[in-house]
């Protein structure tokens, strides 16, 4: 079986990304990351990309006239590396509808709260401040609304005494980067014979 072709976009230090390498390296995960694709210049995940030695692009979005300028240029720039799935992994840009929409299907975001509970940005200080017993994150395929397409699997933990932001925070991302995988693994195993 041929490795499934992902394309990861990403914003901030990419420790999912190295989650996924990492499951790739080990063989737990039959994907080949086709590309990295990033607005941030100093993102740790581009750093992770070069390290090795995937292909890093990034796009500067101070140098297009507007957002559809810029997601039309990254679009073009994922889909010459023919991913089969994009992995959204902490992309911190809200996409226009023209892009996400013909790619609905086949594009996942990673996001760090229990969906539809917290959509957007501070979601372990807001589970905190609801008084909430757990927390969690969530994969979900995209759709032109922000942290809104139907939900594909969840992981949960326990709000304990004394949790903070930073604690909850600390014991989501390993339990995200296991979902991630997993998620993978699944649609490595599910998609369509050759
Ligand atoms: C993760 O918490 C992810 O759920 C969120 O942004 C964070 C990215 O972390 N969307 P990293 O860059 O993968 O380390």
């Amino acid at each position: 079986m041929t490795a499934l072709r992902i394309a990861v976009l990403a914003s901030g230090r990419g420790s999912n990304l190295k989650a996924l390498i990492d499951a790739i390296a080990s063989g737990e995960l039959a994907a080949e990351i086709v590309g990295v694709f990033s607005d941030k210049a100093g993102s740790g995940a581009l750093t992770i990309a070069r390290e090795h030695g995937l292909v890093a692009c990034f796009l500067d979005p101070k140098s297009f006239a507007s957002r559809a300028e810029f997601d039309r240029a990254l679009f073009a720039a994922v889909d010459a590396k023919r991913p089969e799935l994009i992995v959204l992994a902490g992309f911190m840009r809200v996409l226009s509808d023209e892009v996400v929409a013909p790619r609905s299907a086949r594009m996942i975001n990673i996001h760090p709260s229990l969906l539809p509970k917290y959509p957007g940005l501070h979601t372990h200080r807001r589970a905190l401040e609801a008084g909430d017993a757990e927390h969690g994150a969530t994969v979900h395929y995209v759709i032109p609304a922000l942290d809104a397409g139907p939900v594909i699997a969840q992981t949960r933990i326990a709000i304990e005494a004394g949790d903070t932001p930073e604690s909850l925070a600390a014991k989501l991302l390993p339990k995200e980067h296991a979902l991630l995988v997993s998620v993978m693994r699944n649609f490595v195993q599910h998609r369509p014979a050759e």
